[in-house]
This record gives structure tokens, sequence and C-alpha cells, in this order.
């Protein structure tokens, strides 16, 4: 096995939010992977950071009445407490507001300049005079220019799908200070990415990605590469551009050369050495783990950028899915945005870490957490197969041998077989079909158990003279159970780690050598693995919930209210027809966030209605209630369906109350 030389980082999780169990899809698949490289003695860095800055951090911050530096730094405190408890075992953990960072933003930013392919020019853009900052698209909100959907963003319409200017959005309000924005004009500095198309289109098609990845770049570079604005005006948290007062790098432009300034940081304090991994002509391996959603800048805009600056560029990204859970995007109200800690409050992080590791290929499908084939595998995997082995042998040895193993091993083809199957596995994990390769391992510990179930230790123990053929059985297995705690060590290494306690000896590096413990003493048993409760799933879903309501209440700050619309006469107010209704059903609609599906009775009639209730009603808490329903208005086609009337509730952009009448009234009457 020659000797590779490796640096491997996940992407850097953002300092304004918790670490959450989707996150944990990611890191725990990068450290799996990395504890498995070091594993097989190559020589692994795992680097990765906090990406501290930009606009919704320097918000955050400000409503928090704190810095933003103070805010990243506790942030950060708690996202690198929830990886440890994990067993996330970075190699360094920085952030991208660090010196290096800043030296490297400087220098890439700076040789691409030199190199033209950086340019500038005036835009436009909206502004607000309040809060006197330029407004990220998803500051502004407005009413949808396509459908009129109210409370709509201006990075696209949740209610009907459009995709639009910010500017298009009608009674446009900046959501940060209520205030209608202005126009205003300012430079912006531009990263030339079509400058890079041929060599994008030769990077993207040379074994770096992922087949259904490239399929997805080879659409993007078809449709011509845009210019990337990559400037932001103060205010803003991050660094200032080099000769361009005022103007601050764009967060993603920082963020992944984040990657090279944590493992500079790493290098200053083991005496690496920083070009080897990062100079053109390097010859180690340098691959990223990213999710799905983020491709587009690790694959466009990072190598290209890479390139500009005369760096070498990655040799592979590792994308993957998004983490649902109990089939559904994660969801507060149905207290499924389980975050890092609320889990470690209430479970083994190594149940979710063999869960993750027995459902994920090398693909980019999204992976469910469903909590019944949680407990499922978990209990029957790890507790019923693996673990069970080391129960069934230990106490005989104990008791009856003094915790002393034979010293023939009786099984030799056994061995052998344990043996053989070590490159397959190694495979399935380099290739990162972590779920193939705990298939061989369950096969294996099948095997195992079948071994006992066969020679039934629990009745040679009561046959006299059998002595030796008892200890020689459980010496057998509690040697197979060594193999398998080796196998999973980059799955679950706290189990592993006991399993090398209770058998007093540590596995080194691969199985491929491994001998059996023979004539060997053995260190008391100690419990390795308890079942999962199914208490502590109910009591994670409780607290995801109660979660909930402990962050959304201090966000509802200063109360913006809408300015009173332009006066109408009361035959205008008499052309709307407003019924009282009954909410018969209400549903989830797929891929869409903030929709729930509606079927209400006004009377004589039941309607179909699509309305944007969804973050604060769950369907059970609505059907069965009455509420206003406006029945004239001109039914509308969304991307969902007809939706053929308008459910009335109140809001100022923080909470959504849906009106109902006083006791008393039935479905149909007329509201005037
Ligand atoms: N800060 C950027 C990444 C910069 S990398 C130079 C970012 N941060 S994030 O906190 O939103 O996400 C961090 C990683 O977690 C991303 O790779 C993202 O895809 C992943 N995930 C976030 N939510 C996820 C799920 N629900 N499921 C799986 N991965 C998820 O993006
Ligand atoms: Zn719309």
């Amino acid at each position: 096995m020659s000797n590779r030389k490796i640096l491997v980082t996940s992407a850097l999780p953002y300092a304004n939010g918790p670490i959450h169990l989707g996150h944990m899809l990611e890191y725990l698949q990068t450290d799996m992977w990395v504890r498995f490289q070091k594993q097989r003695g190559h020589v692994c860095h795992y680097v990765c950071a906090d990406d501290t800055h930009g606009t919704p951090i320097m918000l955050k911050a400000d409503s928090l009445g704190i810095t933003p530096e103070e805010l990243i730094a506790q942030v950060g405190k708690e996202h690198l407490a929830d990886f440890t408890a994990f067993g996330v075992a970075f190699d360094n953990y920085h952030s991208t507001h660090s010196e290096e960072n800043k030296y490297f933003s400087s220098l890439i930013y700076t040789r691409n300049r030199e190199a033209g392919h950086i340019s500038s020019r005036t835009i436009t853009q909206a502004y607000d005079p309040v809060k006197e900052m330029f407004l990220p698209d998803r500051f502004i909100k407005g009413e949808c220019p396509k459908c009129g959907a109210a409370d709509q963003y201006g990075d696209g319409c949740e209610v009907c799908g459009a995709n639009y200017a910010s500017s298009e959005l009608k009674n446009a309000v900046s959501a940060i200070s209520g205030e209608k924005p202005i126009d205003k004009e300012s430079v912006h500095y531009f990263f030339n990415l079509a400058d890079f198309t041929e060599m994008l289109s030769d990077w993207t098609t040379a074994g770096h990605l992922q087949p259904e990845v490239r399929n997805k770049l080879a659409e993007w570079l078809d449709g011509g590469l845009q210019q990337w604005d990559i400037s932001r005006d103060a205010p803003y948290f991050g660094f200032e551009i080099p000769d361009a007062p005022n103007k601050y790098f764009y967060v993603w432009l920082d963020a992944p050369i984040g990657y090279l300034a944590s493992f500079k940081n790493l290098c200053d304090k083991k005496g690496l050495d920083f070009d080897e991994f990062w100079a053109k002509d390097s010859k180690t391996e340098l691959y990223h783990f990213i999710g799905k959603d983020i491709i587009y800048f690790h694959a466009l805009f990072f190598p290209a950028m890479l390139q500009g600056a005369d760096f070498r560029t990655p040799s592979a990204i590792f994308a993957h899915g998004f983490l649902t859970v109990n089939g559904e995007k994660m969801s507060k109200s149905r207290g499924t945005f389980i975050t890092a800690r609320t889990y470690l409050d209430h479970l083994n992080p190594e149940y979710l870490r063999y869960y993750f590791a027995a459902k994920l290929s090398a693909g980019v499908d999204d992976l469910d957490l469903n909590f019944d084939d949680f407990s499922q595998r978990v209990n029957s995997d790890l507790v019923g197969k693996v673990v069970n082995i080391a129960s069934r042998c230990s106490g005989f040895i104990a008791k009856r041998f003094n915790n002393r193993l034979s010293a023939e091993f009786a099984e030799p083809e056994l061995w052998a077989e344990f043996m053989a199957t070590n490159e397959i596995i190694a495979e399935f994990y380099e290739n990162r079909e972590f779920a193939k390769a705990m298939r061989e391992i369950m096969a294996l510990a099948d095997k195992a158990n079948r071994y006992i179930d066969e020679k039934k230790p629990w009745l040679i123990a009561k046959e006299e003279g059998k002595e030796a053929e008892l200890q020689a059985v459980c010496t057998v297995g509690l040697n197979l159970f060594r193999v398998l705690a080796a196998y999973l060590k980059p799955v679950v290494p706290t189990l592993s780690y006991s399993a090398e306690v209770f058998l007093n000896s540590e596995v080194h590096g691969w199985i491929d050598e491994l001998e059996p413990l023979l004539d060997h003493q053995l260190n008391d048993f100690i419990p390795l693995m308890t079942r999962v409760e199914p208490d502590k799933i109910a009591a994670i879903i409780e607290a995801s919930k109660e979660n909930l309501e402990k962050t959304v209440a201090p966000v509802v700050k200063e109360k913006q209210f809408a300015p009173i619309a332009d006066t109408i006469d009361i035959t205008d107010f008499g052309k709307l027809d407003l019924r009282i209704a009954k909410i018969l059903k209400a549903e989830a609609v797929e891929g869409a966030d903030k929709l729930l599906h509606l079927t209400v009775d006004i009377g004589d009639e039941t309607r179909s209605i699509f309305a944007g209730i969804k973050s604060a009603y769950s369907p059970e808490q609505l059907e069965g209630r009455l509420t206003l329903v406006v029945a004239n208005l001109a039914p509308r086609k969304m991307r969902f369906g007809l939706s053929e009337g308008m459910v009335l509730a109140a809001g100022d952009g923080n909470g959504i109350y849906l009106l109902s009448p006083d006791a008393g009234a039935v479905a149909g009457m007329r509201v005037k």
C-alpha cells in the first residue's frame, strides 16, 4: 500500500445558526472517510472552519446587541463542541475571519486582477435609506408580481414559484427597517468567470466530479458563464477589497479560500508544508465534501479562482444529497428540525454515525432519517449482531477462564474468510459506498453469530470435561468480534475503542495483517452499547418543538406594519364576497415550503385553496376549524394546482394569524 498524502475539507458552516442533523450528514461522512484513510496508514489532514462573513451574520449580531466578532466567537465554540461530541475529529477548525484568510483572499483576488480576470462597473441596487445599506434580495419583501401573494422575498415567490428581480416586487419594503427601498448606484467588482470557460469544460469532465454533478455542470456551461459579482458595499462584515475602500469581498469569495486558510493555520501549528498541498504542481490529493446546494461555487467559481491565481485545483469534489426527517424536509413545527445539541442531549452519537453509514452511497440522493428505521437498524445491527457476539462469549470467558483466551484458534477458515473481505470493505469505504461496506460487515457479523448458534456454548458449558471446547468457541467468537470492531472503527470509533479496552488490545492500521489474540488476557467486560430507547426519540422531537418556541420569540423584534393602503369606497368594498369557511382538510404540498393545501366548505360549495401558512400551522391544527375566505377571488393557477379563493390571515412578516369568527358562526355565512 503506497502512502498517500490527502487533504480533506467539509463545507464551512455558517456562523449564524446552530449545527443541525442535516449538517451532520456531511461532517459525519467526511469524518468516517478521513478516519478510514488514517486507518489505512495514509497521511490525511481534515480541516474546516466557521463561515463567518456576510449580511445575515452582521444583522443577527445587530439584533442581539453584540458585535459580529462576539457572535462568531460564541457560535464557533458551539459548533466545534457539537462536532467534537459527535466524534468529528478535525485536524484543524478555524474561522474565515482570520489573518490567514484575509491574506489568501487578497492574494487570490490580486493575482486574478493582475491576470485581467476582474472588472468593475456601476450597478443600481435597492438601498434601505433608514438602515443606510444596500439590500440583498432576500432582505426585500413585497407582493409577488405574478400571483400577488403577500410577504414574498426578492429571491423568488414561494407561493407560485415565480422567479423575478427584486425590483419587480409590488409594494416592496426593506425586511430590516420596513422602509420602502430606493434605487442607488454603486461600483461593483466582478470575476470574469467566462475567461475560464475552456478550462472549466475540461476540468469538469476530467474525473473530478460525480457523473450526476458533471451533467449538471454541462448544462450550466452550455448556458454560458456570467460575470460573478464579488463585491459588497459597506456596511458589510467581511474583508475590505485591496485598493477599493469601503468595498468588501462577498462572503462566497472568501469562504472557500477558508479551506486554504485553515490548512495554513494547521501548517503553522504543526510545521507542515503548505505548498506541498496547494502549489500548482502539487502531487498530493485534495478533496472537498459538500452538499448538492453549493456545487456551483465549488465546481465553477473555486477551481477558476484557484487557476487564475496559480494554485492547484481540487482532485475531486464529493457532493451529497440532503437529509430529510421522517420523509420530509426538516420542519420546525413538526419537531424534525433537530439540532446536533438536542440529539446529543438524548441519544448516543454513534447510533447516528452508524445509521448514516448504513444508508450512504457515493451519489447525490437525499437521505431520509426515519426514526423507526433508525431504531430498528441500530438495535438489530450494532446491538443485536455485533455487540451481541461479545455478550454471548464474554461471560463464559470471565467466569470459567478468568478472562483468558485459548492458546489456539479453532477455526482458521473462518478467520481467513474474515480477513479476505478486507479489500472489498476497504474499496467500498474508499469509494464512499458506506452502505455497501456496512452490508459486508454485517454479513460477517451474521456469520459469527451463526457460528455461535451452531456451537451453542451455553450447552457446552453444562457438559463436563468440555472446558477446552467452551474456551475455544468463545475465543473464536471474541476474535471475530474484534475484527468487526476494527472494520467499524471509522464509523463507530467509541464503540471500537471500548472493544479494544475490553479485549486489552488495540488494532493499529488496517485489518489485512491482523492475527487472532491467543493465550491472551482480557479486561473485564464493559457494556458496549445499549438499544435505542423509543422514549428518547420522542423526547428529541418534543425538545425540538420547544427549541422553536425559544428561538422564535426574540426574533420578533420591532413590528413593522405596512402603511394604510389607498382609500376605497363602499362599492369597492361591496365587491368583496367574504365567507365563513370550514376547513375540511389540510395537507402539506410537496415541493412547497410555505404552502398548505386546504379543502374548505363555504356553504353550498367546497373549494380547493392553497395558503401560505405552513410555517405557522400544522395540518392537524386546522382541520375542522372555521376561518374567513374571499369567495369571489378569481381562481389562480399555481404551480401546484388551481387555488379557488383565499383564506384571510393577519401578519407582520414574523407570525401568521388566521382569522376566525366568534362561536356560533357556521360555514357559508357572508361577512359584511
Ligand atoms: N457556508 C456555506 C458553505 C461554504 S463552503 C466554502 C454553507 N453553509 S451551511 O451551514 O448552510 O451548510 C454547510 C454544509 O452543510 C453544506 O455543504 C450544506 O450543503 C450542508 N447541509 C446543510 N443542510 C443540509 C441538509 N439538510 N442535508 C444535508 N446537508 C446539508 O452552505
Ligand atoms: Zn407568486
